[in-house]
């Protein structure tokens, strides 16, 4: 049996309810087999400041460093805040590409999914967010895309993804995301 790929999730929201995070719960449940799927936590990363790398990484932002060094890939869910993704996910971001000589997203395979109220479904947001992820010199995976438009229509109280396409989309998502790691990965 060949080693599972591991996949670490992010969400870009913080609040208990995030659509967001409910979406890469709905990616969990829809994972193709040979993926192991683990959602990190972001919730105490401090702001980026110079100053705190100096001598060492603030705990939090080691531990997800470790992670995202381990995994195969990085699913991300991305809200749009403003045109844009959230502070806390650029704030992550900004954390996870330093040092300039060892940033861990370095060459890191990266699909990007999101979802808001707005009509859009995050896609200005996405597209921030891959702009970062090539400077990054991050494997993103092109197509296909997901973009969860008027979230709320989509999910139930429970925060369960009720919406049969988009559940289409995001399974063809992960399959692809799948095929492309291993495409990388010469396997
Ligand atoms: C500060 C802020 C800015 C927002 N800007 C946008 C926006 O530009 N486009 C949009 O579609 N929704 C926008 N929204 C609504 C979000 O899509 C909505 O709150 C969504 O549920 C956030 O994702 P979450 O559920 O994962 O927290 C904004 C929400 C906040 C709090």
């Amino acid at each position: 049996m060949p080693h599972p790929l591991k996949i670490i999730g992010i969400s870009g929201s913080l609040r208990k309810t995030s659509y967001n995070t409910a979406l890469l719960k709905a990616a969990a449940a829809l994972m193709p087999t040979g993926i192991e799927f683990e959602i990190a936590e972001i919730g105490e990363i401090p702001l980026y400041n110079g100053d705190l790398e100096l001598n060492h990484f603030p705990e939090s932002v080691q531990i997800l460093r470790e992670k995202i060094r381990a995994s195969n890939g990085l699913l991300i869910a991305t809200p749009e805040y403003n045109y844009s993704m959230s502070g806390v996910l650029k704030n992550t971001i900004d954390w996870l590409s330093r040092p300039s000589t060892d940033p861990v997203l370095f060459d890191k395979p990266l699909a990007i999914i999101g979802a808001s109220m707005g009509m859009m479904g995050s896609a200005r947001a996405q597209y921030h967010l891959r702009q970062s992820a090539v400077f990054l010199n991050m494997h993103v995976l092109n197509k296909p895309e997901l973009f969860v438009n008027a979230v709320h229509t989509k999910f139930n109280e429970q925060l369960e993804l009720t919406d049969l396409p988009t559940q289409d989309v995001l399974k063809q998502v992960l399959e692809s995301f799948q095929k492309w790691i291993k495409q990388l990965e010469g396997k």
